[in-house]
């Protein structure tokens, strides 16, 4: 593990500016400058959804953020269990990111702003 990983993730006092309400989503947070990114914007006050395919080390992470209070939620996922989750999908593929932000999109557009309260899937199939 990185010397980087074993900061004591206290907030900077002198910060003139907070990520307070925010949520940022952080890829490979396990270890390495995923890892740092995630310390720093949990710092800021952000809330931090952060993936890796290390489990071990993630959960360690997981139990230190948790410690020192910061809202932090992970997902582990290893190459075996990704090639199981792509058979439980009807499309048989994982969603590609413009797909995925193409729904986010419309739902900020004044096109959608008569939808209130309704969870839209974007998940091939997933959850059928
Ligand atoms: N370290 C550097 O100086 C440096 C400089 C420029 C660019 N980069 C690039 O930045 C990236 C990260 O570098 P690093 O030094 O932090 O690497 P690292 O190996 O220390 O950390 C990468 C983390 O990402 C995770 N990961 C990799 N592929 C994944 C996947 N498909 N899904 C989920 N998690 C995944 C790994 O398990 C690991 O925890 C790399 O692409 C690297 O080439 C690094």
């Amino acid at each position: 593990m990185a010397e980087g990983n074993k900061s004591t993730l206290k907030g900077d006092q002198n910060n003139k500016w907070t990520l307070n309400g925010m949520t940022a989503l952080v890829t490979g947070g396990a270890r390495g400058i995923g890892h740092a990114i995630v310390e720093e914007l949990l710092k800021l006050g952000a809330s931090v959804h952060t993936c890796d395919r290390d489990e071990t080390e993630l959960d360690e992470s997981l139990r230190r953020w948790k410690a020192h209070g910061h809202s932090v939620t992970t997902t582990a996922l290893d190459d075996e269990h990704r090639a199981r989750i792509i058979d439980e999908i009807p499309l048989r593929r994982i969603g590609k990111p413009e797909e995925i932000s193409s729904a986010v999109a419309f739902l900020c557009m004044p096109a959608a702003s008569y939808i209130t309260g309704q969870t839209l899937f974007v998940d091939g199939g997933f959850t059928l």
